[in-house]
């Protein structure tokens, strides 16, 4: 059933919206600090259906479970590590999901009917307003439809969900501009399933080491979101490795009369004079800022972007690379 969708600041009058909104069983759509989130009471199946069906998500691909500052973690999941809790103390609220064993206290669609849960405390003001007004723990994914680039403003929701969410708050652009660092905390040592602003390093700084979960191909991913093709922009989209093969690429579009753009560090721009260029900036967390941001300018007016691959290394690069490649593999 199609809704008329607002857009608003968080106020006691919008934050009483999403309190009657999400006991009602409906979805809201919220700022964090990494991209938006889709959110629905994770207690309710009914609720938490809905977000896979907005989405049009797939049933195996568990959601994150967010509560606000100081929630008491032990009524949702057992056994908490000793370096989750100093892995909490440095970086929580903030981009970090950590994975327990849970107690089945949620929906089983939250967990795609697993064993473990993933719990994150979002650090974004306006995040932490809501889930105080609401008062229950909640499952959100990014709020963007399935596949498509994670939603980094207000605005980048509501061109995927308009007409069929009540609500999203608006916190302004999301400034991480990268998914939540996923990180299994059921093992003696602690796992990365998907990279993101905490690095493996700053992890490892805390809990004494950290490894990074390699997919082995055919196998079933620990972490499905990480197993499907996602982050694609509605054009086209080619990856190039030089600026030589970049520039072959736009000619080509160019000249069967596409309109060709490429996406680059900021050092890069200048090798692009002729060709619309989408600057990603100068330093690891610039990109992670930028990247969804241009893409979702590019796909609106490109036929076909070309990324060149950054040269940068280090920091939070990981999690941005991982997200360029998986928007930009296989399609070219
Ligand atoms: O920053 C974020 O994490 C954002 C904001 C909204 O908080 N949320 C987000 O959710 O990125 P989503 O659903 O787009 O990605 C969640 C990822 C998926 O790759 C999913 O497979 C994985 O986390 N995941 C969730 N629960 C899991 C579990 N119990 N075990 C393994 N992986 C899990
Ligand atoms: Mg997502």
């Amino acid at each position: 059933m199609r809704v008329n969708t607002e857009v608003l600041p968080v106020s006691e009058e919008s934050l009483g919206k999403a309190r009657d909104i999400i006991s009602a069983g409906g979805v809201v759509a919220f700022h964090t600090e990494t991209v938006y989130g889709l959110g629905a009471d994770a207690r309710s199946d009914e609720a938490v259906a809905r977000i896979f069906s907005l989405k049009g998500r797939p049933s195996d691909n568990p959601l994150i479970v967010h509560v606000a500052e100081g929630f008491d973690l032990t009524a949702l999941v057992d056994e908490v590590p000793p370096y989750s809790v100093r892995l909490a103390e440095a970086y929580l609220p903030g981009p970090l999901t950590m994975i327990y064993p849970s107690k089945g206290h949620v929906s089983p669609l939250v967990t795609a009917g697993g064993e473990t849960l993933a719990v994150r405390v979002p650090s974004s003001p306006c995040a932490q307003a809501f889930l105080r007004a609401v008062g229950c723990p909640i499952a959100a994914p990014s709020a963007n439809l399935s596949k498509h680039v994670s939603p980094v403003t207000a605005e980048h929701v509501k061109a995927d969900f308009d007409g069929w969410i009540p609500l999203i708050l608006d916190g302004g652009k999301s400034e991480g501009g990268i998914e939540s660092t996923v990180l299994d905390c059921t093992r003696e040592v602690p796992v990365i399933l998907r990279e993101g602003l905490v690095t493996r390093e700053m992890i490892a700084r805390v809990a004494g080491s950290c490894l990074v979960h390699m997919p082995i191909e055919g196998e079933k991913p620990k972490s499905p979101g990480m197993a499907y093709r996602h982050y694609m922009p509605r054009c086209r989209t080619a990856y190039a490795k030089s600026v030589k093969e970049a520039l072959d690429l736009l000619r080509e579009e160019k000249e069967h009369g596409g309109r060709p753009a490429v996406l680059c560090e900021h050092v890069m721009c200048a090798a692009f004079p002729s060709f619309p260029v989408y600057d990603l900036g100068e330093t690891d967390g610039e990109m992670a800022s930028l990247l969804y941001l241009r893409l979702r300018e590019a796909e609106d007016s490109a036929t076909l972007l070309i990324a060149l691959e950054p040269k940068l290394h280090g920091g939070c690069m990981a999690g941005v690379m991982n997200r360029l490649r998986r928007a930009f593999g296989g399609r070219s």
